[in-house]
């Protein structure tokens, strides 16, 4: 059980890091270039830049190369059981997958009404992984590793780890509320 929650998470760092990257590469101009949607409401939101999707993009592929070489150092294979050319495809479907399913979840975000940065609970959570999932599974590689079990566990364990990470925070004062 617990080495199936954490080889789970190790093949999901490609997808969990890309936000993470964004907030440090973020900022300048929105993908939406400012413009609304048809209900008169931004089609994404300041919060959705280009700098923060390619540098999310970049951070997702350079946290899947560090863990090919931890994987050496533990002795483990996971990542380092594929070809390089497989593990490239499927470690840039799921950090790519990761940051549309980021903007998307943004899109239904704006569309009810919730403002940039307010959290909407699930779909914060698991709309840029069941977008990661469909994008990564255009590649043959994705089915030779997130088995059945991998992807009902990531569904699972994915809202739990947002939660205990924001607990954490708040904990340490980095966040205002523990949500
Ligand atoms: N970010 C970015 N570009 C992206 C994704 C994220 O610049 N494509 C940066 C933004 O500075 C954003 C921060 O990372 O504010 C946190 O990301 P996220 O929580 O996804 O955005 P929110 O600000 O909460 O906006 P939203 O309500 O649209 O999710
Ligand atoms: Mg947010």
């Amino acid at each position: 059980m617990i080495e199936l929650i954490l080889k789970t998470i190790w093949l999901l760092l490609p997808a969990y890091t890309p936000n993470n990257f964004a907030v440090i590469f973020g900022g300048g101009t929105p993908i939406d270039f400012g413009r609304k949607f048809i209900d008169g409401k931004r089609i994404l939101g300041d919060g959705k830049t280009w700098r923060g999707f390619i540098g999310g993009v970049i951070g997702g592929l350079l946290t899947a190369h560090v863990q090919i070489l931890v994987e050496r150092v533990i002795n483990v294979r996971i990542y380092s059981s594929l070809t390089y050319g497989s593990f490239l495809t499927l470690a840039f479907l799921l950090s790519f997958g990761a940051m549309i399913g980021d903007s998307f979840g943004s899109f239904i975000k704006r569309r009810f009404g919730v403002e940039r940065g307010r959290s909407f609970p699930i779909l914060d959570q698991l709309t840029f992984l069941v977008v990661a999932y469909l994008t990564a599974s255009r590649c043959q590689a994705f089915y030779r590793l997130f088995t059945w079990d991998v992807l009902v566990t990531g569904l699972v364990v994915t809202p739990l780890l947002h939660l205990s990470v924001n607990v954490i925070a708040y904990k340490l004062g980095l966040k205002d509320v523990w949500w």
